[in-house]
């Protein structure tokens, strides 16, 4: 049978990955789909590198508008990454009429209303299983497999290279800075690893479920983003010593007026799976109404596994490509038509358990006094941890945990906890989600 022709547009990590996987496994892939699945052109802006991996079996051009434009490319993958130029290519994909694989989870949680929209529009799809998770089929989870439910939340590690960091500041007692340094001779943090660590990247994977798990529109700039380039070696190790593990959660929770989209150290109870995900691995846990939890485990990124997400979207592709669109399954998972106008709610109306570690004067009356602030804002206490003093200081660190409250009262109590003489300097806040429904 006729094969169906992809142009790629990159060939350095996942796009090497996406060629080595379709030529090892070509025959089990073309049983699947149908037909073949053949990359005939590639742009790479290193000639060179594209010429070696495709072996003479591709034509090959360093102007990825010339792939975008070939009229016997039936599907652009897009590996490019970034916001502008990927845009442009792929909305010119569009326009052309070709079918769009992306692994771009920066484009879509940014710009994906307009690229949906154009899909739509021209009847085409635009796939993107590998923009989450890498290898983990979570889009296609959340899309399809969970379809009967009413989800209400999801959490996930989403980020490797924060878990790994995370990991190794449990593991070892280091600094975050020690392991970042760490982490980038290994090369698994970037050069610039500031989406990392700062927990970006981890909020366009988190504003991308959360469109498909809700119905809702990407709205990336109104996610709270909180990365772990602040997180103190201690407050992993008293959260360890109250039977919690913090970990880069990208949260999406479904409330009664409005979602939560929010990324954040977070404690979590270390008997929990998903709180024993560690190193580079991602992993997300999604609670529906009638399946309740589920979790799913993975790499989250590398040259195969993330080519294995981009390769399920090229069978999916190719199976549907001659249906009829009314016939696909929705980009983001509910018609077009149907999508909700929930709210993202404002942090300060979030509601959560808190961890509060504060530094706090030896004497009496201290904890009297923190205890009436937090009962006056009927914030509930659930545990507490006090720590002797280090042989001759006066000061010593004092650990609470909340039961859910609601954050602009958490803040409130905060305020007024370090303005009372008897504390020194910042309250630490980090939230704390149980995760059992
Ligand atoms: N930079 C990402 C991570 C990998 O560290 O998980 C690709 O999404």
């Amino acid at each position: 049978m006729k094969p169906i022709n992809v142009g790629l547009l990159g060939i350095g990590t996942v796009g090497g990955g996406t060629w080595t996987v379709l030529k090892r496994n070509e025959e089990e892939i073309t049983r699947r789909a149908g037909r073949p699945i053949r990359i005939s052109h590639v742009a790479d802006r290193n000639l060179e590198l594209a010429r070696s991996v495709t072996g003479g079996n591709a034509k090959v051009t360093d102007d990825a508008y010339a792939v975008v434009a070939d009229p016997e490319v039936d599907i652009v993958v897009e590996l490019i990454g970034g916001y502008t130029v990927a845009k442009d290519l792929v909305l010119k994909a569009i326009e052309n009429g070709k079918h769009v694989v992306t692994a771009n989870k920066a484009l879509l949680a940014v710009h994906g209303n307009e690229i949906f929209a154009a899909a739509q529009k021209k009847g085409v799809m635009v796939a993107f299983e590998a923009a989450v998770a890498g290898g983990i089929p979570i889009i296609k989870a959340l899309r399809e497999g969970l379809s009967a439910n009413r989800i209400q939340w999801l959490a996930g590690i989403i980020n490797g290279t924060t878990n790994f960091i995370l990991s190794e500041m449990r593991d070892k007692g280091l600094a975050f800075a020690d392991v970042l340094a760490e982490a980038q001779r290994l090369g698994y943090a970037e050069a610039d690893p500031t989406f990392d660590i700062e927990g970006v990247d981890a909020a366009h994977k988190a504003t991308i479920m959360s469109a498909i798990a809700f119905g809702i529109p990407m709205q990336f700039d109104k996610a709270h983003i909180e990365g772990i380039s602040k997180l103190d070696a201690a407050d992993i190790k008293y959260a360890e010593e109250l039977g919690y593990r913090i970990k880069l959660l990208g949260i999406a929770k479904r409330r009664a007026n409005g979602v939560e989209l929010r990324v954040h150290p977070t404690l979590i109870p270390s008997k929990r799976l998903i709180a024993n995900v560690e190193g580079a691995m991602n992993a997300v846990l999604v609670w529906g109404d009638a399946v309740g939890a589920t979790l799913y485990y993975g790499k989250g990124a590398g040259a195969e596994p993330t080519a294995s997400a981009v390769i399920a979207d090229l069978v999916d592709v190719t199976r549907l490509h001659t249906a009829d669109p009314l016939n696909r399954v929705p980009h983001l998972a509910f018609q077009p038509d149907q999508m909700s106008d929930l709210a993202i709610l404002p942090m300060a109306e979030v509601e959560t358990a808190y961890y509060l570690r504060l530094t706090a004067a030896d004497k009496p009356g201290v904890l009297a006094d923190i205890t009436r602030i937090l009962a006056d804002r009927a914030i509930s206490i659930d545990a507490m941890l006090q720590k002797e003093p280090a042989e001759g200081q006066s000061q010593t660190d004092v650990v609470i945990l909340t039961h859910v409250a609601k954050e602009k009262d958490v803040d409130a109590a905060i305020a007024r906890i370090e303005s009372l003489d008897s504390i020194s300097g910042k309250v630490t806040r980090i939230r704390m989600e149980e995760l059992n429904g």
